[in-house]
């Protein structure tokens, strides 16, 4: 399969809890021979949809930043999808919101995939990821994706909380699963 694996967090490679997971996954994935195609939104150039309907929801994007010069292309021709976020005030950061926005492009194209989310977060409520869950439920829906799962890391706000955490195993799991 080809998979696009997009990291969201602004924090330092070596910092982000997310992206940490993110990793695990693709190490599992790769173990099985899958070929990753990898765009860290959190450390690219990248700038939130303008609304202008240029693209028709069908064509090029009249924004030319490392969304529409790398990522698009790779996001239609993928197999799955993966998304991994920080949770931010109960949804996705900003810039995985600005990559999923700028889908419209090629809204068509990049339907009826298959799909995974991984999020990372501070709290461990019961409800903590209620509301991501439900937007990615939606996002699942409308875009006629195929869910493979989804890992709701609760309780790793840094680096040494999700480094010994459960969640490292189900994150390897889920990739060498794929
Ligand atoms: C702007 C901001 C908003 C956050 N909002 C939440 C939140 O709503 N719930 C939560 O449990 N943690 C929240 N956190 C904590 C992060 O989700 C948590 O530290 C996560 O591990 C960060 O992932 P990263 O290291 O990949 O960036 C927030 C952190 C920041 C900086």
């Amino acid at each position: 399969m080809k998979i696009v694996v997009i990291t969201s967090s602004p924090r330092s490679k070596k910092k982000s809890t997310s992206e940490f997971l993110a990793e695990k996954f693709i190490e599992g994935a790769e173990s099985n021979g899958h070929e990753i195609f990898r765009f860290d939104a959190g450390h690219s150039e990248i700038n939130p949809c303008r609304g202008c309907d240029y693209c028709g929801m069908d064509g090029d994007c009249a924004i030319k930043d490392d969304i529409s010069k790398n990522l698009t292309a790779k996001l239609v021709e993928c197999d799955l999808i993966v998304l991994t976020t920080p949770l931010y005030y109960f949804g996705v950061s900003a810039q995985l919101k600005i990559v999923i926005d700028r889908f419209y492009a090629r809204t068509g194209r990049i339907s009826g995939k298959k799909s995974i989310l991984i999020a990372t977060a501070w709290n461990s409520d019961s409800w903590t990821m209620q509301a991501l869950d439900q937007y990615y439920q939606t996002l699942v829906r409308y875009m006629r994706w195929q869910n493979l799962g989804a890992i709701y890391a609760v309780g790793c706000g840094y680096r040494d909380a999700v480094e010994r955490s459960k969640f490292v195993d189900q994150a390897l799991k889920l990739g060498k699963s794929i």
